[in-house]
């Protein structure tokens, strides 16, 4: 199984960057305890705070992975070239955020990528990841 992490804006800092929001541990460190713990799923990991270069990347992996993972930051509540790119490509995609954006100001609840994805899973910190393998990893096995 084939499963792309994408990841936006800002989330390079993840660990230093508001702790007290999105935690101390950094975003390369979790993921790549990830990997170790689904050593048959294949990943691949892409950060970008660019919003285009996101777009690209959905649209390399989109035809060829089993499932996109996106936390596009600031992204997800406006931007209509990610969730086109999201649309654009068969992968199914789950949105995640490691913050409860919906218990955070109210412009972070509209989200313009969820009406994309199959699910959003968001508020249980770098978890959510986790959450978000989980959930493509059972969409595959009950087909
Ligand atoms: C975030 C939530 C967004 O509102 C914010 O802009 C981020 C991180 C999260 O993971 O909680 O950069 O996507």
């Amino acid at each position: 199984m084939k499963i792309s992490i994408i990841n936006g804006p800002n989330l390079n800092l993840t660990g230093k960057r508001e702790p007290e929001i999105y935690g101390s541990q950094s975003l390369d460190n979790y993921l790549q305890l990830l990997a170790a713990a689904y050593h048959d799923v294949e990943f691949t990991f892409f950060q970008s705070n660019i919003e285009g270069e996101i777009v690209d990347e959905i649209q390399r992996v989109g035809f060829d992975s089993d499932g996109i993972v996106i936390n596009a930051g600031a992204y997800t509540h406006y931007s209509l070239a990610i969730a086109d790119a999201l649309r654009a490509v068969p992968a199914p995609a789950i949105e995640v955020h490691i913050s409860n954006v919906h218990a955070r100001e109210e412009c972070r609840r509209h989200s313009a990528l969820a009406p994309a994805c199959v699910g959003v899973i968001a508020g249980f910190g770098l978890d959510s990841y986790r959450l978000a393998v989980e959930a493509l990893d059972g969409m595959q096995k009950n087909g």
